[in-house]
């Protein structure tokens, strides 16, 4: 073992140079120009795969981005872990506020800058060496290892759930592991259990048939932007709830023992509101910040957009306004049943001078792991010796779609261990991820297979 952890620390600079390449390819899911870089992204993934020595590795079309499936089943009677992870990335814009080229991966203090470092490819490429070097060193892995990397996790991975239905034995496995969450904090091992679900909408109001001078007709007719403001500034009341009869009847309530966690944790709301530069923090009374953000529903516009935005002034009535508008959800709130309770309410209290438009962009569902299970206990084993610290067990306020999924339809928990840090810019200007935690990353993982194994 000590061997095999040297030889990482020794090939350490091979891997960033490796991962910079994977970097350099724009694999945004999104965008419809960047279809071709999702081909090629899907291509170097599998490459690497087959390079650390998986021994069946497939590339499966779907009809959105590709899937890379790979494969050791060298150690019979020995346990499965199936690593999942996602190579697709965010767009990058506002562009102008990178310091560096977002595809042109850059190293600084310690840290590879580049969209994708810490969600997810940097993350995942710590299992995929983890596993290279564990062959190179010992020649076997002591159990069998699957991968499954998927290239839509940032649109909702819609054509994940059928393939991992139409694919059960392919997949079967005793534990999901994932890194594509975070650490506390720098240095801290971490572990998360529980992950926020999410209902995505889109509301359109359209008033008059075409944008009207607003000095001829102002005063006549509803103004769409005008009454979406309105509407929107209903779904809360004063103390921070969300105002939808029904919204919270599925919420499963914090157990005490949770509540003595956070606590534990001793969060500083004056250093996260400094280091976000507010002057205070918000949100629904009577929970702390950790409580609201990993296990409390939530409501957020996230774009709002009608009539002129361009420069200067310009004088209309809009025609139409459109908000997207995003929920996270806790358990067992179910986010189908979000969906249809949302839309029916924002049309029960639209004005009837407005149509409205409700499209249900995206769903995930929220999830909790438990904690008593071999793989979680395996993976605090290895994080505590990678790290040389006790492991802090905590939710998270994003939302991985397929957790729920892998519950579901393979019944088998998923282990977060997750690397990154929140404040790494993910999904944001200059995102970046600690090199540091890259390699404590890998050594974690291959501890966590020798623990595993056992
Ligand atoms: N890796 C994130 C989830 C995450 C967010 C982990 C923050 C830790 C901290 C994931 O890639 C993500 O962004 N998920 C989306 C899912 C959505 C598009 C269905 C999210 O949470 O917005
Ligand atoms: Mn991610
Ligand atoms: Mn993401």
């Amino acid at each position: 073992m000590e061997n095999l952890l040297s030889f990482v620390k020794n090939n350490y600079e091979v891997y960033v140079n490796e991962l910079a390449d994977y970097l350099r390819i724009p694999s945004i899911s999104t965008l419809a120009e960047n279809k071709k870089d999702m081909q090629l992204c899907a291509k170097f993934t599998a490459e690497k795969l087959k390079k650390a020595g998986l021994n069946r590795v497939e590339i499966f079309q779907t009809e959105g981005h590709p899937i890379v499936y790979g494969e050791w089943l060298g150690a019979p009677g020995k346990p499965t872990i199936l690593v999942y992870g996602h190579y697709d990335v965010q767009p990058v814009d506002p562009i102008d506020l990178w310091d560096i080229p977002p595809f042109e991966p850059t190293v600084k203090d310690g840290k590879i800058y580049a969209r994708g470092a810490t969600d997810d490819k940097g993350q995942l490429y710590v299992h995929i060496k983890s596993v290279e070097a564990y062959f190179k060193q010992k020649g076997s892995l002591p159990l069998n290892i699957k991968f499954l990397i998927e290239g839509e996790e940032e649109i909702g991975s819609k054509n994940l759930e059928p393939f991992i239905n139409n694919h059960k034995e392919l997949l079967k496995c005793d534990t999901v592991l994932i890194s594509d969450t975070s650490l506390y904090a720098p240095g801290v091992p971490t572990i998360t259990y529980g992950l926020r679900g999410l209902c995505f909408l889109e509301v359109e109001m359209t008033g008059p048939n075409r944008d009207l001078h607003s000095g001829s007709y102002g005063g006549s007719v509803a103004n769409p932007v005008n009454v979406l403001a309105d509407l929107i500034s209903k779904l809360h009341d004063k103390n921070g709830k969300i105002n939808i009869p029904g919204f919270y009847n599925d919420v499963v309530k914090l157990m005490p023992a949770e509540r003595e966690n956070i606590k534990k944790l001793k969060f500083s709301d004056k250093n996260y509101a400094k280091e976000l530069g507010v002057s205070e923090l918000t949100g629904e009374k009577g929970f702390s910040t950790l409580e609201r953000i990993w296990a409390r529903p939530t409501l957020d516009v996230n774009g709002i957009f009608g009539g002129f935005t361009g420069k200067g002034a310009k004088t209309i009535i809009p025609s139409s306004a459109t908000a997207k508008v995003s929920m996270r959800l806790v358990p067992n709130q179910d986010p189908k049943k979000i969906s249809k309770l949302v839309t029916s309410h924002i049309k029960k209290i639209a004005p009837k001078s407005v149509k409205v438009k409700v499209t249900d962009l995206h769903g995930a569902y929220p999830v909790l792991t438990p904690l008593n299970h071999k793989a979680t206990i395996s993976a605090k084993i290895a994080m505590e010796k990678a790290f040389g610290k006790k492991i802090v067990f905590m939710r998270e306020g994003g939302s991985i779609p397929v957790v729920a999924t892998f519950a579901k339809l393979l019944k088998v928990p998923s282990v977060m261990m997750g690397l990154g840090l929140n404040s790494e810019n993910l999904h944001s200007p200059n995102e970046h991820f600690s090199l540091k935690h890259f390699q404590l990353g890998i050594i974690s993982s291959i501890l966590f297979i020798d623990e595993f194994s056992k």
